[in-house]
């Protein structure tokens, strides 16, 4: 298939994503939390829906990610999976899920593809979380890797700008990034780091690399449906395209239905029974 032409009769698998790297056709992804969001994204012929944890600031209304729990990833999840049919679904392991400890890391990752049936899991950060990718993986669950600015670690990093800037991070995250391709994670997400950066670790890796903020040297590209869609406004990063203004095409309608019921408008004759 060329470059950015749809398939919209296979199913994506984790293989089918490494394929398509390999042929150099670019991989889409974009987030859903909701089964009718999921249904529209599924349909237009996403590659890749992710369940992210930015659930905790666009749908639950919190500052950061952190709040969000396990089972209200699950819910979320459950009700994307209910609505995809070719996309695959990732779903991120929420803060406090996986880290530091392996076990407590699998039992999350369990719960996730039991309760919601989802394909894959996502966790953040690389050397530090080693033992509970590789338990996750070794129960036959794809990891999907996370590096650059990941937003469960904003109170270490104390900042949403641009990371890997300096050599030594930069180091840190081509050599996380070559770790968790070899314990076996099937594709890794780079946001808001340079884009010469994401580019050289593309090329050095087999794996797709997702990135977010990234560049355009990368392999994919994800954003956050609520961002790219205009029902966010008040996040405007340079990386952002926005596709649409539904904040604007909501208000719009809102206010002319409240127009209508006030003036006694509607409904009309038609509209009742
Ligand atoms: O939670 C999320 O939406 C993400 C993307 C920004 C990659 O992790």
């Amino acid at each position: 298939m060329s470059t950015n032409t749809v398939d919209n009769t296979r199913k994506v698998t984790t293989r089918r994503l490494v394929e398509m790297k390999h042929r150099g056709d670019k991989i889409s992804m974009l987030t859903a939390y909701d089964y009718s969001s999921a249904k529209i994204i599924d349909e237009a012929g996403m590659d890749v829906i992710l369940v992210g944890d930015s659930a905790s600031n666009v749908m639950a209304g919190n500052i950061t990610t952190l709040p969000i729990t396990l089972d209200q990833m699950i819910y979320h999840a459950k009700s994307v999976m209910k609505a995809v049919k070719r996309a695959l679904v990732v779903v991120d392991l929420p803060f406090g899920s996986y880290q530091g400890n392996s076990k407590e890391a699998l039992a999350s990752a369990i719960r996730i593809m039991k309760e919601s049936h989802a394909e894959a899991v996502k966790l953040e950060g690389g050397a530090e979380i080693r033992e509970s990718v590789e338990r996750i993986l070794s129960a036959g669950i794809p990891v999907m890797g996370h590096l650059g600015l990941t937003p469960q670690s904003i109170n270490k990093f104390g900042t949403y700008n641009v990371r890997a800037k300096e050599k030594e991070e930069a180091d840190k995250l081509i050599s996380d990034a070559h770790l968790l391709e070899e314990i076996g994670c099937f594709a890794i997400v780079l946001e808001k780091i340079p884009a010469a950066l994401a580019t050289k670790v593309a090329k050095e890796l087999t794996i797709p690399i997702i990135g977010i903020g990234a560049g355009g040297g990368v392999d994919g590209q994800v954003l956050v449906m609520h961002d790219m869609l205009g029902i966010n406004k008040g996040f405007s990063p340079r990386f952002l395209r926005r596709y649409a203004d539904l904040a604007g095409i909501m208000t719009d309608a809102v206010q002319n239905y409240i127009a209508d019921v006030k003036k006694g408008d509607f409904p009309n004759a038609q509209e009742s029974y």
